[in-house]
């Protein structure tokens, strides 16, 4: 998608969370969207008017009377192609519940034509009372997108639901309200595992990849966004789990094979993002090995192909895709290395990943090749071509 000339109202009311909403802005900057942001007065207890205004590269009001002769309380919502409110708190969200308009946001929130996602931010008690909750379920009766809070450390050292997600989170989910969230994957049950395994071999040491996780953990981004109802087994990573996906942390090969299998039975789609571990030392001691020691090669053994185990134990119609990462060597290309590792899997699809000198390790963008097995109808094919271009121009 062309993000460029896109036009978001950043709403902030008067949580602490406000401060994590500056790095937001940030990525929408830098994402090359047109910010507006509209902070509560009480946001601006938190984050000052300086910060917003030079950040974004507004002027930025709170009130309907500045620059009135513009109307801004019309101006500023009919202009946007997104408005996204962060954090959220229990009173803007009581306010727009009942339509109030007694500051430039709540003004923005009711005549807004456009999208609206509220990412609400307070403590558990305040999410869970059931003023709160009529409120939101008020608001998504209307349209209104309202995230669900994440569960971890709340302002000081209690924590529970009532989390604003982490910046990239947040910017994910507007970026996909923006391009329209087919829900093609609603009631659908998805696994994914994520990121790499170790293996270790002594108290301090492991065998390990440099998978970072990050294509499984927007494969669960995008299934969830979609619809889905998604559990991430994510192996050794250090990123914010996605809004609205089941995380369950991993280490070894073994783990990941065992909850893997556990998750997928009646899952409708399992996708192996995971770089596994091909072989594990046979033993592993609970005492360093010493350098001093005979310098042996430590044994190894094969650990099991999970992608197989998958296939051997398929439930239903379900969709088993596995990703592979290739280089090529002089006789044979990163495709053809593909096609032939498809064919030894027997998994339906598999997303080949070409990670040659340029590496796909640790970076944000891939260079991938999607082998799909059964022939399709042309008219399937045409569909699936437009699926993947349509967002580019
Ligand atoms: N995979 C798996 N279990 C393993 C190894 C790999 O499930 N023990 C899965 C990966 O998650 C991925 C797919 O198999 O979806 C291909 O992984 P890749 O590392 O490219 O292939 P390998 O089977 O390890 O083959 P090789 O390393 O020989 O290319």
């Amino acid at each position: 998608m062309s993000t460029t000339q896109r036009s978001v109202v950043l709403g902030v009311s008067g949580g602490i969370a406000a401060y994590k909403v500056a790095q937001l802005l940030r990525l929408f900057t830098e994402g090359g969207f047109d910010v507006r942001v509209v902070p509560t007065h009480a946001a601006l207890e938190f984050v000052g008017k300086a910060t917003w205004e030079a950040l974004s590269g507004h002027p930025i009001a709170s009130d309907v009377w500045t620059d009135a002769h513009d109307v801004p309380h019309v101006m500023v919502g009919r202009e946007a192609d997104l408005v996204f409110v962060a954090p959220a708190t229990a009173d803007l969200m009581a306010r727009a519940a009942h339509g109030l308009a007694n500051d430039l946001l709540t003004n923005v929130l009711l005549t807004a034509t456009c999208p609206i996602v509220l990412a609400p931010a307070m403590h558990t008690e305040m999410w869970e009372n059931s003023a709160t909750q009529a409120n939101v379920a008020t608001l998504r009766s209307r349209g209104v997108i309202v995230l669900d809070p994440d569960e971890g450390r709340l302002t000081g050292a209690d924590s529970g639901k009532g989390r604003l997600p982490e910046p990239q989170a947040l910017f994910d989910a507007a970026v996909a309200t923006l391009q329209g969230n087919p829900a093609d994957l609603a009631g659908k049950r998805v696994v994914v595992s994520a990121g790499g395994t170790r293996e270790h071999v002594d108290p301090v040491r492991f065998l390990g990849n440099r998978s970072s996780g990050r294509q499984g953990f927007a494969v669960a981004a995008a299934a969830a966004r979609r619809g889905a109802e998604v559990t991430l087994i994510a192996a050794n990573v250090s990123l914010p789990t996605p809004a609205g996906v089941k995380r369950v942390d991993v280490v070894s090969a073994q783990e990941l094979h065992d909850e893997v299998m556990q998750y997928s039975v009646g899952a409708d789609f399992v996708v192996m993002v995971a770089a596994v571990a091909d072989f594990r030392p046979v033993a592993t001691t609970d005492v360093k090995i010493k350098k001093s020691r005979t310098p042996d090669p430590i044994a190894l053994e094969l650990t099991t192909d999970v992608l197989s185990a998958l296939v051997e134990h398929r439930t239903g119609g379900q969709v088993i895709i596995g990703f592979a990462a290739e280089t090529g060597d002089a006789d044979t290309s990163v495709l053809e290395f593909g096609k032939q590792k498809l064919a030894a899997k027997g998994c339906d699809v598999l997303v080949v990943n070409d990670v040659g000198p340029d590496g796909a390790f640790e970076s944000a963008t891939n260079e991938v090749y999607i082998l799909d097995v059964p022939r399709a109808d042309k008219a399937l094919i045409a569909e699936a071509l437009w699926d993947t271009v349509a967002g580019r121009s």
